[in-house]
This record gives structure tokens, sequence and C-alpha cells, in this order.
């Protein structure tokens, strides 16, 4: 089961233009997402409610999905407006067909789908701060063959970067050295305090100014790394989505305020696409190893972030069934590990 009543990340709104649709598979459910004529998107469940064919076979005008099995229209709130075959004296109430509907929401440039069992107010999907409504510089996506848990787990494991991540612009071997970092907690996971960031990121220099990091998580898989630099600011997204029980989809989102950055995009986006493919190579490696259920560790202080994310969940999911107020297990704590 995935952890529901959250905002999961389901694409770059760059990728969906205005009079468009597509298919995707989130959280192991079918689902249609479209830009309607006035910019704003939406998402239905992708499965007719006539026969079951998923609606994205159909056609969109912009307003409307018609199924392309015997043509029954949805608007983008998933009412029926049209049932083709009906004569006009047959009484059959087409309001009363519906197909669900996800609140979907567009945030600095990223389409958010909402998977809840109440109708209240989702509230709002996460936000980066100091960046206004700016979309990002560079969107990057891959799809991990493993459960979401691993793929989060990955993103919070501080021990992998010299190994992982081994390469002249970022880490080496040889540059690990002991650390200590100040968290506390959050409002749906915990924050790693702003602080000077990592003398051992060549790539980190490049950017001159004063710089210091923060780092946050919150369910259900979202990690902003956020770095002032100067006067600017310059932020990593990274949110997981689980396509199904045995794939998730990584999405990284950058966002950055320098000017001078986005004539080099060109060059940068390798990068990012290199640094996401090592952290996938060694989760396909890790499949290898998994897939004869082994006992697994969580060492301290290492894997303090990853225990506190499965506790997070565990609350997470105790306050969806009580019905009670979630309850943060994260205390303030200051970890030491070597990387
Ligand atoms: S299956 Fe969609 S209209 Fe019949
Ligand atoms: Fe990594």
């Amino acid at each position: 089961m995935f952890l529901r009543n959250l905002w999961y990340f389901a694409m770059p709104g760059r990728d969906l233009k205005r009079g468009a649709m597509t298919a995707k598979l989130l959280l192991g459910e079918p689902v249609l997402i479209a830009r309607g004529g006035d910019g704003a998107p939406f998402a239905l469940r992708d499965i007719c409610p006539h026969r079951g064919i998923p609606l994205s076979h159909g056609a969109f005008d912009g307003k409307e999905v018609e199924c392309c099995y015997h043509g029954w229209r949805f608007g983008g709130d998933g009412r029926c407006t049209a049932i083709p075959s009906l004569v006009p004296d047959q009484k059959f109430n087409i309001e009363r067909v519906k197909v669900a509907r996800y609140p979907c929401r567009e945030v600095q440039g990223n389409i958010w789908v909402y998977f809840g069992d109440e109708t209240g107010d989702p509230g709002d999907p996460p936000i980066v701060p100091e960046l206004g409504d700016r979309a990002p510089g560079m969107n990057e996506a891959m799809t991990f063959p493993c459960h979401v848990d691993h793929a989060v787990v990955g993103l919070m494991d501080p021990a992998h970067g010299p190994f992982v991540h081994q390469s002249w612009w970022w880490r080496s071997r040889r540059s690990i050295h002991e650390k200590s970092k100040a968290f506390g907690p959050s409002q749906r996971g915990f924050t790693m305090l702003r602080h000077p960031p990592s003398s051992n990121s060549a790539a980190y220099r490049l950017l001159g100014g004063e710089m210091t990091t923060e780092i946050s998580f919150q369910l259900p898989g979202v990690r902003i790394e956020h770095i002032r630099a100067g006067k600017h600011v310059l932020c990593n997204l990274t949110a997981v989505t689980p396509v199904s029980e045995t794939e998730t989809v990584v999405h990284n989102a950058i966002y950055w305020t320098q000017p001078w950055l986005t004539p080099l995009k060109p060059l940068l986006a390798p990068f990012a696409r290199a640094f996401l493919k090592q952290d996938r190579d060694v989760v396909v490696m890790q499949q290898e190893g998994l897939r004869h259920n082994p006992n697994l560790m969580l060492i301290n202080d290492a894997d303090v972030q990853a225990k506190w994310y499965y506790q997070l969940k565990d609350a997470w999911q105790k306050a969806g069934t009580d019905g009670q107020p979630f309850e943060n297990p994260v205390k303030a704590q200051e970890l030491r590990w070597r990387s």
C-alpha cells in the first residue's frame, strides 16, 4: 500500500501542452492528465465508466474527453456530458455518470496529483521557498526498477555519495571526512538545518558568494535542497512517485535565480542526468540481491534519516486509519557520519 492523502509529483508542466492529454500509471492507478484550453491541468481516472477502456485512447478538444469506444464525453470535473447512443425520449440521467477526478495542481512549473480518501481541501503541493512561481530551469526523470521505499531511502542516504557518485566534479573516495549536521522535525518530515555546504563538492564552488544549504524531506518522498549563494538561490527538488510496487519514477527539478546559469543549461543537463543514472544503476544492482529477500540493516548515524522515513510512514498511516492528527516522530538531533 502506498501512502495516501498526499500530493505526488506527476509530471513537469512543460511536457503537457494546452489541449493535450497524457496517460500515466501513478500508485498503481491509471490516471489521465490533461491541460484544458484555459491552461489549467486536471486529472481523471483513466477508465471509461461505460466499458472500462482507458479514456486516454479517445480524443480531447481542450474541454471534454471523448471515449474512443462509444463516444461518451466527460468534462474536466469528471461529469458525463454526452452519450451519443441515446435517442431524445430515452430517460437516462447522464449526470449520474461520473469518472473519478483527482485534485490536480500546477505549482512552480510542475503538475502534482493528490491521492486521497477524503473529499476535503487537500492543501497545497510542496512549494520551494524563495522562488515565487518560477518554473524549473531543468527537469529530469528516471524510472527506477524498485519499490518506492528503496528510491526514497537512496535519496536521503549520506554514505553512498563518495562511492556511487565518485567523479571529479563531485566526490572522490579520498574526500571522505567526518561530518556533523543538525536536524529538526518539519511539517511532514525533517530538515537538515541551514549550514555551509560540504567543502568536498567541486560543483558547489562554481556558484560563488557566501553559501549555505538546507535540505528538507517530507512525505511521501520529496526532498528539497535549497542553496543560497550570495543573493541567489539554487534549488534541487527531487520527488519520488511510485508507478507500481516494483517501479518508481524519480523526478528532478532544478531551479536557479543566477541569470548566468541559464545559457549553461545544455552543458549542465548531462551532469544532472549522469548523477541520477548513478543512483539508478546502483538500485538495479541492489535488485539482484533483494530478489532473495535478505534482512537489511540500518546503522547509526548514517541511516538515521532512513529510520525516520519509516517512522514517519508508520505515523502517517496510523493517523490515516485512526483519524488522529499526525504526530511527527522526529526529534531535533545532531547526526554524525563520514562521507
Ligand atoms: S466504453 Fe467508453 S463510451 Fe463505451
Ligand atoms: Fe545518490
